[in-house]
């Protein structure tokens, strides 16, 4: 690596254990993350077109991610309007990736959305699955389309309750590569006060699932670089590394 950018990188590695050692600014951070969940904040952006249900920070980070690991194939449940899968997509394509497809599983893949997913410019490397994530029918047919692809990487963004995530975790690891990542958007439900979400409860969701597969998985680790840096995100300790 040329000096210059080792320079960049360690200058700007000091600046975020400073930003970290400011407790006021973390916990402002916080504070301003869980005001931000009353008006759907992370609602409010579009990728090529199609809303993107993410924080821009968590956007940017996936797009670092992509870019380390360059998947072959990346597998996200929970499609909604389309934008994260577009997102993948798009950013695949940009690193001049030849062969790659993007497999989003819904339990419910709106009409109006799928007609809209449909006129995207990356649609060819996206393919869709409709039914729930943890069905073992949809989990066997996802296995098949991987086929003999090497680089897998996951995201699971479907139903943040403690019971869908821990199943979710228990298929769908075993499919990530080695240096590749399992990214769990909407583990910041466990770090914000008691009814700050309708649906969600602190203690029965993404984090809670993630905390029991991390004490029994020691092949995954929470990648801390990615995630200390990050403090408007979703995804606080959802950056999972597989090292072994
Ligand atoms: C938070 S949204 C996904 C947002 C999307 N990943 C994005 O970033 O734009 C959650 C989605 O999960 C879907 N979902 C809920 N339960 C599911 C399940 N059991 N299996 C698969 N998808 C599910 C919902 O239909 C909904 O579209």
């Amino acid at each position: 690596m040329k000096s210059e950018i080792k320079k960049f990188i360690k200058e700007r590695s000091k600046d975020i254990n400073r930003m970290l050692r400011n407790k006021e600014f973390f916990n402002l951070s916080r504070k301003w993350l869980a005001k931000s969940i009353k008006y759907k904040y992370n609602y409010n952006y579009t990728w090529l077109g199609r809303p993107i249900i993410k924080y821009p920070d968590d956007i940017v980070v996936m797009q670092e991610i992509l870019h380390k690991v360059r998947p072959d194939i990346v597998i996200e449940t929970g499609i909604a309007h389309g934008g994260s899968i577009i997102f993948t997509a798009s950013i695949l394509k940009m690193l001049g990736k030849k062969k790659f497809k993007v497999i989003g599983i819904d339990i419910d893949i709106r009409k109006h959305n799928l007609e809209e997913i449909k006129k995207s410019i990356v649609y060819k490397y996206l393919d869709l699955i409709e039914g729930s994530s943890t069905d073992t029918k949809i989990f066997n047919l996802v296995k098949r389309k991987i086929g003999k692809n090497k680089k897998i990487l996951v995201i699971l963004d479907s139903d943040h309750s403690y019971n869908h995530v821990i199943k979710e975790l228990n298929l769908y690891s075993s499919l990530v590569s080695k240096n590749s990542y399992m990214i769990l958007p909407d583990t910041y439900i466990d770090f914000m006060p008691k009814n700050t979400f309708k649906k969600w409860k602190v203690g029965n969701n993404t984090y809670t699932a993630l905390k029991e597969f991390l004490s029994k998985n020691k092949n995954f680790k929470i990648d801390i670089e990615v995630n200390k840096k990050s403090l408007i995100s979703e995804a606080i300790n959802g950056y999972i590394k597989k090292i072994v």
